[in-house]
């Protein structure tokens, strides 16, 4: 049985990737920091594939001690999934520096900083893939808009080709992934696509490119995004 570990399962696109995965056979283990019914419920229906861990991806210690706790597991696919949105419609000069060192850490440092933690808990053949944005991309920003949020993907998709290069020699495909725009709390009522067809195309997208090392920035019907 394959074995997901997925950061940031509590609710939204996180929480629908984890029944995804649980509904396509996987073991899955989600991490949340604080109690989430929709994971509760899940475990209802799959006490033996679903494990629920803490973890507050900004915590160093956290990450620490959940790379503890995971000592001598392998995982086919590790996911990073926690992200945040601020400062949407403000300008640079109104947003708090409070928020802007939030998103950052948690958007861009954070997810790089657990998969240093975990890459080695990865078996071979296995994939990392970060929830990055297609705001992410620099070659296709045109119009600006929510350019704090833009501004953290695409720091994480610069630090995720910088850990692609530390780990040249891994045997792991490392995906940056947009899952469309999603009715979540993040995505507003109004956007394009349910979580069901996001995540669906989302681990598609991850099985389609299981092995296939190297890294892509991919949206969640698996077509390229320019970085
Ligand atoms: N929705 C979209 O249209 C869209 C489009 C492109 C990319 N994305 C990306 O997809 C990912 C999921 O977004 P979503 O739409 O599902 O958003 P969401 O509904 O707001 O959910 C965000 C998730 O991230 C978790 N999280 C945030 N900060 C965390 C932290 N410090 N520690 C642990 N967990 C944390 C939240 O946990 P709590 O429940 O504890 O808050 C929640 O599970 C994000 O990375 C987002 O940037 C979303």
């Amino acid at each position: 049985m394959r074995h997901a570990l997925i950061i940031g399962g509590s609710r939204g696109l996180g929480l629908g990737l984890v029944q995804e995965h649980l509904t396509r056979g996987w073991h899955v283990t989600a991490t949340v920091r604080g109690p989430s019914d929709g994971l509760n419920a899940l475990r209802q229906n799959a006490p033996d594939r679903l494990v629920i861990e803490t973890l507050d991806t900004v915590s160093t210690a956290q990450t620490a001690a959940l790379a503890g706790r995971l000592n001598g597991q392998s995982f086919d696919l590790l996911l990073l999934n926690a992200g945040i949105m601020a400062g949407r419609g403000l300008a640079l000069g109104d947003v708090a520096n409070d928020d802007i060192q939030n998103i950052f850490l948690t958007n861009a440092i954070s997810p790089i900083r657990i998969a240093d933690a975990l890459s080695s808990r990865v078996a071979a053949g296995g994939t990392i893939a970060f929830m990055s944005s297609i705001l992410g991309s620099i070659g296709t920003n045109d119009d600006g808009r929510a350019e704090l949020y833009r501004a953290s993907k695409a720091a994480l998709n610069s630090l995720i080709r910088s850990f692609r290069a530390r780990h040249a020699a891994d045997d792991v495909t490392i995906l940056a992934l947009h899952p469309g725009v999603v009715r979540t709390a993040m995505g507003g009522p109004d956007a394009a696509l349910d979580i069901a067809t996001s995540v669906r195309g989302v681990a598609d997208v991850i099985e389609a490119r299981r092995g296939t090392g190297g890294q892509a920035f991919v949206d969640y019907r698996n077509q390229i995004i320019p970085w």
